[in-house]
């Protein structure tokens, strides 16, 4: 019910934060990628290392580092970047409060007031809390404002009352929780496929200080991931070492060498669709040293081998119905060159891409495309990288 969808969880302080714990394995049994928010006064019912041990991430409490989570502080925008649907639950009167006045005072409400993605509150609290107009006034609020609410059960509560205040079961909260993600999930050609983007350099390393390696900026494979997922695509993106952020909502995967992406690709072989944006180093050392290669007055002679042909070996091992797109970088001949490499990878579509002229090609802001496909059309486009992914993927997945 989950698969591909991205979960933050928040728990508040409130008996109910156990169930939280149960919750985040249902979630993750339905295939979820869950990721966990505590107040600090969850943390005095259920200890961050439980929520962090199942889900095998850092559960930030606090927005300012406490010497552990040396990135915290910038915890609570991506984060929110991050997920399909943030859930609070139990959501206290009191964190209820604080979303209704925008307060900010530690990770969870920080993370929420920053996030773009849909918002579920699970209220949990005593019945007489529940009913208090206060809280009640708080609820339509918060309503009011586009943040869903799945009201609690009745039932036996902490205090011995039999009262309406309980944390409804896991199962209900995931319907509801699925029913929200459908809701605002994009449609478009792309919805409820997979694509791997990858972009930026590979480093091959020689030594442990030096590599080969070329300025690719990862700019158009940026592009290329937010163009494929605004068109409804669950996106993975692959990235060498790069300057700039990758943004969370990429899901991003740091590679460094054309073997580590081989790698990569590989365990993602199954995709519906695979862009190779990524500037692959074709050769690498034959021998990679394991100290510092000393200065002699002697020459250098350095031995190289080719990498793997990462997409040659997708053409070879394409799956029904996948589609693979490739770039082509040329300095030279670039409609030979390309149209050649789009029929030896047999690829379906390989976008041909001038690395010598000015505003085109390696770390530029803008580009020139000829766009052809293996059914012999061509079309060129011209602008901005991300102006450009977004004509490409139109051309090739036009609404059906
Ligand atoms: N590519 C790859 N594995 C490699 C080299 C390139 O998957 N070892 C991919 C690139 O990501 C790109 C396409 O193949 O999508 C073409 O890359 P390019 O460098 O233009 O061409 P090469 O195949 O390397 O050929 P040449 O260097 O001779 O131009």
């Amino acid at each position: 019910m989950f698969s591909g969808k991205r979960i933050l969880l928040g728990v508040t302080g409130g008996i109910a934060a156990y169930k939280a714990v149960y919750l985040l394995r249902e979630y993750q049994k339905a295939g979820a990628d869950v990721r966990v928010i505590m107040t600090p006064s969850a943390t005095k019912f259920v200890g961050t290392e439980t929520f962090s041990a199942l889900s095998r991430h850092d559960v930030p409490t606090d927005v300012f580092s406490d010497g552990k989570i040396t990135d915290s502080w910038t915890k609570h925008i991506y984060l929110g970047e991050w997920a399909d649907l943030f859930v609070i639950a139990p959501c206290t009167a009191n964190t209820l409060a604080a979303i209704v006045q925008g307060t900010s005072d530690n990770m969870l409400t920080s993370t929420l007031l920053a996030a773009r993605c849909p918002v579920l509150i699970c209220p949990t609290m005593d019945g007489g809390m529940y009913e208090n107009p206060a809280v009640q006034s708080n609820l339509d609020r918060v309503r009011k404002r586009g943040i869903y609410i799945l009201e609690p059960d009745s039932g036996y509560l902490a205090s011995g009352i039999e009262d309406k205040g309980r944390l409804p079961e896991p199962e209900q909260i995931l319907q509801r929780s699925a029913g929200i993600i459908r809701t605002h999930a994009i449609q478009g050609p792309l919805t409820g496929k997979k694509v791997v983007v990858t972009g930026g350099p590979t480093r091959e390393y020689l030594d442990p200080v030096r590599f080969l390696s070329n300025p690719s900026s990862g700019k158009m494979g940026i592009a290329m991931a937010d163009a494929a997922r605004a068109l409804g695509g669950e996106v993975t993106f692959l990235h060498g070492p790069l300057s700039v952020t990758v943004p969370e909502r990429l899901n991003p995967v740091p590679f460094v060498s054309a073997d580590d992406l081989f790698q990569q690709i590989k365990v993602r072989s199954d995709a519906d669709l695979i862009i190779m944006t990524a500037a692959v180093s074709d050769f690498k050392p034959k021998q990679l040293q394991s100290q510092k290669v000393k200065k002699t007055d002697a020459s250098l002679q350095l031995e190289l081998e080719p990498t793997q042909d990462i997409l040659k070996w997708l053409g070879e091992h394409k799956k029904a119905g996948q589609k693979l797109i490739g770039f082509a970088m040329e300095t030279e001949n670039l409609e030979a060159s390309a149209r050649r490499k789009l029929k030896e990878k047999r690829l379906d579509w390989i976008c041909g891409n001038r690395v010598s002229a000015d505003g085109e090609g390696f770390a530029s802001d803008t580009n020139t495309i000829l766009l052809m496909g293996s059914d012999g059309t061509s079309s060129s486009y011209s602008g901005s990288k991300p102006e450009i992914a977004s004509q490409i993927l139109r051309k090739i997945f036009p609404d059906s």
